[in-house]
């Protein structure tokens, strides 16, 4: 359980931050790293360097474990508080508020700025490292591949997918990313898993989402992990988020994952809504009317 660092960060000085970089710096060669490489990693003195990692073990920001050698990890918490302090030197942010979700390879953040954001710090590789490297195409172009690297790789790539896809897609606002943290903005709504549709909504909230795929595809992107809990629904309409595992429209396995999105989906409403939902219907018909740009409405797709 990682907790949240926004009490922590009050109270760090210039010179914890210079001890995080210089650990998370080493983290780039070897998973721990050496007590005495710190200080030139950190550029503090070696005096410094061990009143700062005593302050930072104590805060959590930092782990240590001696086996051969004495070595130090950033912990999440660590590497949370060196994205909270680029953003908040960068001016994203001012603070960060209560939780809007906590899952198994994100914590999401409600932030405060001039208006409200979420703050997202992915959290891949921590817990099922080997699955996210098989499944998400991230590629290990170093020997040494640490959970910094595949959680940042999640942030970039979900922030990427956003700035494409936002204003013509239902996302929300990319506003920052740093290492594994994104800022975007609040969505209103609540997750269409937890919502209960009226039944002259039905069909018209399914095909809205379809046409966002649509349009989502028309720029190049697969969602691939599509499922009524990464979609919000609210008056004022659908968001859908949750983007880091996004492939690409000429990704080999492209027509794969946007068949299982789109099964995903109607499956999700077949089950919920049988009355409202066409039987039958055919997931790879609508997948080529999602790729040639055609689609307007699930009718066409399925018996009644
Ligand atoms: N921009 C946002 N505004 C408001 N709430 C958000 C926002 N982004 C995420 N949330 C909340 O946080 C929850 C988790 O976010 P998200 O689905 O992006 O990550 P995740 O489910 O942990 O990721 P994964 O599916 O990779 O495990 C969402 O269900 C939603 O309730
Ligand atoms: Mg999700």
């Amino acid at each position: 359980m990682v907790t949240n660092i926004a009490g922590v960060m009050a109270d760090l000085e210039p010179e914890d931050f210079y001890l995080l970089s210089g650990v998370e710096q080493g983290m780039r060669f070897s998973e721990w790293v050496r007590r005495d490489k710190l200080p030139d990693y950190a550029d503090l003195t070696v005096e410094e360097v061990d009143y700062r990692l005593d302050r930072c073990l104590d805060e959590e920001l930092i782990e240590r474990r001696t086996i051969q050698y004495e070595g130090y990890q950033l912990t999440f918490e660590g590497y949370d508080a060196l994205a909270l302090r680029t953003f908040a030197e960068r001016e994203t942010l001012q603070g960060i508020g209560a939780p809007l979700g906590v899952g198994k390879e994100s914590d999401v953040y409600e932030a405060r700025s001039f208006k409200p954001l979420a703050l997202k710090f992915h959290r891949e590789g921590y817990t099922n490292f080997r699955e996210v490297m098989k499944e998400r195409e991230y590629t290990a172009d170093r020997q040494h591949v640490s959970w910094l690297y595949t959680a940042r790789k999640a942030a970039e790539r979900e922030y990427e997918a956003l700035e494409t896809l936002y204003p013509d897609v239902s996302v929300p606002r990319p506003v920052d990313q740093n290492r594994h943290a994104i800022v975007m903005d609040k969505f209103e709504g609540v997750e269409l898993a937890r919502s209960k549709l009226e039944s002259d909504q039905v069909l018209g909230v399914c095909n809205l989402v379809i046409r966002e795929l649509t349009t989502a595809h028309e720029a190049g992107w697969i969602h691939a992990d599509i499922s009524e809990h990464n979609i919000a629904i609210a008056e004022s309409g659908i968001t859908i988020f949750d983007w880091p595992q996004a492939v690409r429209e000429d990704h080999e396995n492209a027509r794969e994952f946007l068949e299982r999105d789109l099964r995903n989906l109607t499956k999700y409403f077949a089950r919920k809504y049988p009355r409202e939902t066409p039987d039958s219907i055919d997931v790879a018909a609508i997948a080529d009317a999602v790729e040639d740009g055609s689609f307007e409405t699930i009718r066409e797709f399925g018996g009644v």
